[in-house]
């Protein structure tokens, strides 16, 4: 069992940078039920996580755990299908051990995906949001412990945690800007939570990204999220249920469009990195 520490990330960046024939500029990871929008991505080579020295493998449904490195509008990219979770037993180390190896690639933009609750009353199921800020409820933080100075610094700020020129174009692009909550799970809150969350000022709730982002910006790389608000948070509908089926499903529904998002907003950052 690794310890997800420098030494477990050194090994596994130099697996990977013998085998990548590029570093990849842009990191993005599809969230449960995203994995078909991978296909924006013109595909040089896909390696299965189970094969990376330390990888996290991922015990959740809908989660391949496969990299896929390729180009998207010419930006290298390296896709990231599936993640674990907090909740599936790992560390929060653990959890984010691959936006360390990503850091220590060199990776810029950390564009994570994910399934949340519609806290906000005026959101509707399947919407997409991008998330402006965060509120972390996990009970933890990946950077708690014995700090590791060649990754971050004791206390990143987090005032600009989401990158405001990727918010921008992703405003421009039609999306609303979301405050996104983060709960452990397993379990789905109950109704009493989700109005504890209304009055925190949350619009979106949801059981991961925000250990990711945490660490990503920690290390200086540029962050957004984009959230599927997958259902109407519990209590909204007091006779609904809610099920991972249904998560699933909206999310299936929902990953054309996001791949459309995508890549509108990395043709937008080629443009304006162009103009620089
Ligand atoms: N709560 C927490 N996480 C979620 C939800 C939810 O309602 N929907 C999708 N992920």
């Amino acid at each position: 069992m690794p310890n997800y520490d420098y030494s477990d990330a050194l090994e596994t960046v130099s697996f990977l940078r013998e085998r990548l024939p590029f570093t990849p500029v842009t990191a993005i990871v599809l969230g449960s039920g995203l994995g078909e929008a991978a296909s924006i991505i013109d595909e040089r080579m896909t390696l299965n996580s189970s094969d990376i020295p330390n990888w996290p493998c991922s015990t959740a449904p809908g989660h391949a755990g496969r990299l896929i490195l390729g180009t998207v509008h010419s930006r290298p990219v390296m896709i990231l299908q599936g993640r674990v979770h907090h909740y599936e037993g790992y560390s929060l180390k653990a959890v984010t051990f691959p936006v360390r190896v990503l850091g220590m690639l060199g990776t810029r933009e950390y564009i994570a995906t994910n399934a949340s609750g519609a806290v906000n009353m005026l959101y509707r199921a399947g919407e997409i949001l991008a998330v402006k800020d965060h509120i972390n409820l996990m009970g933890d933080n990946p950077l708690t412990g014995q700090n590791e100075p060649r990754w971050n610094e004791r206390f990143p700020d987090m005032s600009r945690a989401y990158d405001p020129e990727m918010l921008s174009i992703l405003s421009e692009i039609g999306l609303k800007q979301s405050v996104y909550a983060a709960m452990p799970g397993p379990s789905f809150e109950t109704p009493a939570e989700i109005r504890m969350l209304r009055i925190l000022g949350a619009d979106l709730v949801g059981m991961s990204t925000v250990p990711e982002i945490i660490t990503a910006n920690s290390m200086g790389m540029k962050c957004a999220v984009l959230s599927c608000a997958a259902n109407m948070a519990a209590g909204v509908d007091p006779d609904h249920t809610l099920t991972a089926q249904e998560v699933l499903d909206a999310m299936r529904d929902a990953a054309y469009k996001l791949s459309w998002v995508i890549e509108q907003l990395i043709d937008i950052m080629n443009r304006s990195t162009k103009g620089a």
